[in-house]
């Protein structure tokens, strides 16, 4: 049976496969057919599925001739929201109308509107991107080519009741895709396998994406808060559909894990700490690749976009911002989609022009990806452990009292105690790839890597984009913290092994590393470490701790790159290479957009990564003691996984279960560089705020773009482009610098000049209201002159 499958290795999607095992012959012809008529082949379900809002009749995948799996039941194309079309364009989601009639679930539902990235031309998408980027786009894109408007659909995987009717309502795990906030879709991730092997009911699903999930138009969200996130209320009106229906499908309501990928696992991150989200709704999260805290993660201005959009498609912006933006939504709901999608709207490198922003009420005023207040409560936790190891551990403590001080005043910043009881309810499993930035690499330098001077532009591209004050001091210290001084020379590939270092680093450990830390500070202390510490700072959280139940926290660094890959070996895993194995292809030879050939120790792996995400799911914890007897045999290259004890994750101890061909507990993974990240960086960037001379913030030469590689936001104190004098004409001003610059200065009035000056900090800045002593400082030294000022 096993060369029976190894056999089909040609074919490139599982429902192939399933045909195949209905009609045996004839699949040449089916090879080629359209990826959309997704199952048709496999068998009608046997039963029709009364929901809240109309039956739905699945069909059968019958994969038990496959070694470990037994058949499930698949219903694709569920509708779980009223469809955001018309006048629902940019509103909160609607429960769905009802249906009269049976529904077939079939197929899969369109994708929503969303511009994929061009590949047509392979020399120009090679330049932007590695050849294992584009190998796995050409395969991931044709999946995502049917939009609509019309797609708010899920799509359920059960294994098939063995025991009948009465048995035991199962897990369920509920995927956020990742990929970006502008495109991809739940659709290509088949949930068949894990459900199957791993005895859980997987939900799939699509939410609204880029301008269509995202657009915020209001300046003001802490005074007028007014919802912006649509795909989040999207992922959480599929949940709420979950309470209510899951049961029907096997699935037990009181036991739901989100699982996200990149941008899927930030939004889980948003959803965590969402005042709108209704508790009870999800009970654990897996957050792979992903967090809140990312550059990429939260839009800090996202209505210069909207400003953009509005302009690019004729749309009247209003004089008064804060009272009138609603007319740009309004304008724009009846804006055809193909003049929406059109609009060319860069982000600056490392942004995100629409994805999730702070709109007072999906996400709280006061998040900021740049907001070391939660850090603080984490830096006391840490520094307990490694204070005099290093010399920042008295930095850190000292500067946290001072830190405290600080927010306690500031109701914009009062993030702490909000973000200290958050981690509370929910049991959270986390991690990382070793090598999450390759993709962004070109072939060229993934070929034969660059020269000192590239790192630097593409460093200084990101400090620039990431941070707003004291950029050359973060810019300095991270070049020489990736740079190895044990070498006389520094050859090509060294160096952009160590940019991608950086970047994997700056872009995805360190910001899940924090997420991870602020969730676990409320878990319960391992007993050696009950020593209190920064007794102030950790106040919030003691009282959190005592007041909730604790969740538990495990952290992974995946590092097995797949033998048959996209990628040369020994570059490290790159972002996404951990989901084949989570999603169990290798159990079936590949299926969609994943690689389709497979090693016997890969598929081991693949059951092993199922266990223990399908256990924790179950329990909270993927220990393997934890399962019930299974009903299904594993394999015995999966017994090396049988030995080790996935110890739980605290800021103090930092254990983590390396997953490869040879796993391991380790601890205090990358610890020199995340405490760069995490502790020295946001320290100088906060002394930077504090600064009364603005321009000490920026580079040298800061608007020279040979400096930098690929679009940059602009500087944020409106110094460079010396249009500071003029304060009340708009339109007549021009940037010397506006090739690559986002925002036209005429935008920078109407934001920011023309209101007050506290709201345009606001705005522009995302920080505080009440800055001391330095709000004024900013806006009267736009006129000096700059060259003379910067020194480090
Ligand atoms: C696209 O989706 C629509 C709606 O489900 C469906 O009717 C149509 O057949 C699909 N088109 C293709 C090419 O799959
Ligand atoms: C493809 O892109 C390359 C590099 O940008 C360019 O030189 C070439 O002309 C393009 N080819 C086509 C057919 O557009
Ligand atoms: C906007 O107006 C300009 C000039 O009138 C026109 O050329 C352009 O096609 C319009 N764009 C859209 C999206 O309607
Ligand atoms: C799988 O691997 C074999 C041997 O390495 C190779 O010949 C074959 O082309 C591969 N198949 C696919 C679909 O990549
Ligand atoms: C300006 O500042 C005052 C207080 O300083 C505040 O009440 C007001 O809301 C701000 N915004 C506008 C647009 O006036
Ligand atoms: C700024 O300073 C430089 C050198 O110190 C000088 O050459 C230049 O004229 C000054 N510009 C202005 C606008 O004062």
């Amino acid at each position: 049976m096993w060369n029976c499958t190894r056999s089909m290795l040609q074919l490139r999607m599982l429902r192939l496969m399933l045909l195949l095992s209905v009609a045996s012959i004839g699949w040449f012809d089916l090879a080629t057919a359209s990826t959309h008529d997704v199952y048709n082949g496999a068998r009608p379900g046997h039963r029709i599925v009364q929901t809240r809002y109309g039956r739905l009749h699945g069909m059968i995948l019958p994969l038990d001739n496959f070694r470990y799996l037994r058949s499930v039941e698949v219903f694709l194309g569920v509708p779980y929201a009223t469809p955001p079309i018309k006048q629902n364009r940019f509103s909160p989601t609607r429960a769905p109308a009802p249906w009269d009639g049976i529904r077939i679930s079939d197929k899969y539902s369109p994708v929503c509107p969303q511009r994929l990235p061009n590949i047509q031309n392979e020399t120009a998408a090679l330049e932007k991107m590695p050849k294992g980027r584009l190998e796995y786009l050409k395969r991931l894109l044709p999946f995502l080519e049917n939009q609509s408007e019309d797609c708010l659909y899920l799509n359920i995987f059960s294994p098939v009741n063995a025991a009948g009717a009465n048995e035991k309502k199962l897990p369920v795990i509920v995927f956020i895709h990742g990929e970006s906030f502008e495109w991809s879709s739940g659709n290509p991730y088949d949930g068949s396998v894990l459900a199957s092997y791993g005895e859980v009911v997987v939900v799939t699903l699509n939410y609204r994406l880029g301008i269509l999930g995202f657009l915020n138009a209001n300046p003001s969200p802490h005074v007028h808060a007014r919802v912006a996130n649509y795909g989040l209320m999207d992922q959480m009106a599929a949940l709420h559909w979950i309470q209510q229906n899951i049961q029907k499908f096997g699935g037990d309501p009181n036991v739901v894990t989100l699982a996200g990928h990149g941008t899927g696992a930030a939004c889980i991150n948003y959803l965590m700490t969402s005042p709108t989200m209704v508790r009870g709704l999800f009970h654990r999260a897996i957050l792979m690749s992903g967090s809140a805290y990312s550059s990429w993660a939260l839009v800090e201005d996202p209505v210069l976009f909207a400003i953009k959009l509005a302009k690019e498609v004729n749309c009247t912006i209003p004089e008064d911002l804060n009272r009138h933006h609603e007319q740009i939504v309004d304008c724009l709901r009846d804006v055809p989609l193909e003049d929406l999608y059109a609009a060319d709207i860069q982000a600056p490198n490392f942004l995100t022009s629409f994805g999730p922003s702070v709109d007072g009420v999906v996400i709280r005023p006061g998040h900021s990806n740049l907001d070391i207040d939660d850090l603080m409560t984490r830096n006391s936790k840490r520094s307990a452990g490694d204070a005099g190891a290093q010399s920042a551990g008295g930095n850190g403590g000292g500067s946290g009292a001072g830190g405290s001080a600080f927010s306690g005043g500031s109701g914009y910043f009062g993030g702490g105690a909000a973000s200290a009881n958050i981690g509370g309810h929910y049991d959270v499993l986390f991690g990382v790839v070793t090598g999450e930035s390759i993709w962004r690499f070109s072939a060229h330098d993934i070929q034969n890597g660059f020269e000192g001077e590239r790192r630097d532009k593409i460093i200084r591209t990101y400090v620039r984009n990431a941070y707003n004050y004291h950029l050359n001091e973060i810019f300095y210290t991270i070049v020489n913290e990736y740079t190895d001084w044990d070498r006389t020379s520094q050859h090509p590939i060294n160096t952009r092994d160590t940019a991608v270092a950086a970047l994997s680093d700056a872009q995805f450990v360190a910001p899940i590393v924090r997420t991870g830390d602020i969730l676990a500070a409320n878990s319960p202390p391992p007993v050696s470490s009950a020593t209190p510490s920064g007794a102030a700072s950790a106040a919030a959280s003691t009282l959190a701790a005592s007041t909730q139940p604790a969740g538990r926290c495990y952290f992974y660094v995946f590092d097995y790159q797949t033998k048959d890959g996209d990628y040369p070996q020994r570059m490290g895993t790159v972002h996404g290479e951990d989901l084949p194995y989570i999603f169990g292809a290798p159990l079936v030879d590949g299926f969609s957009h994943f690689p389709q050939n497979y090693t016997k120790s890969e598929t081991a792996l693949s059951e092993a990564v199922m266990i223990y995400w399908t256990n924790f799911a179950r329990t909270g914890n993927p220990n393997e003691h934890h399962r019930q007897d299974s009903v299904l045999p594993v394999s015995k290259e999966r017994n090396r996984f049988r030995s080790i004890t996935w110890e739980n994750y605290d800021p103090l101890h930092q254990k983590y279960l390396e997953i490869g061909m040879k796993p391991r507990i380790k601890n205090h993974f990358r610890a020199h560089q995340l405490s760069i990240w995490l502790r020295l960086i946001p320290e100088l960037h906060r002394a930077g705020m504090e600064d009364v001379i603005a321009r000490h913030n920026l580079f040298r030469n800061h608007d020279d773009m040979e400096l930098y590689e690929g679009p940059v936001k602009p500087d944020p104190f409106g110094l460079s482009a010396g249009t500071a004098t003029s304060s009340s004409s708009p339109g007549s001003s021009s940037s010397s610098s506006s090739r690559l610059l986002l925002i036209d200065e005429q935008l920078m009035m109407k934001k920011g000049r023309g209101l007050n000056a506290s709201t345009y900090l606001n705005g522009i800045l995302g920080v505080a209201s009440r800055m001391p002593n330095g709000l004024m400082g900013y806006l009267c030294c736009a006129s000096d002159n700059q060259s003379d000022s910067v020194e480090h």
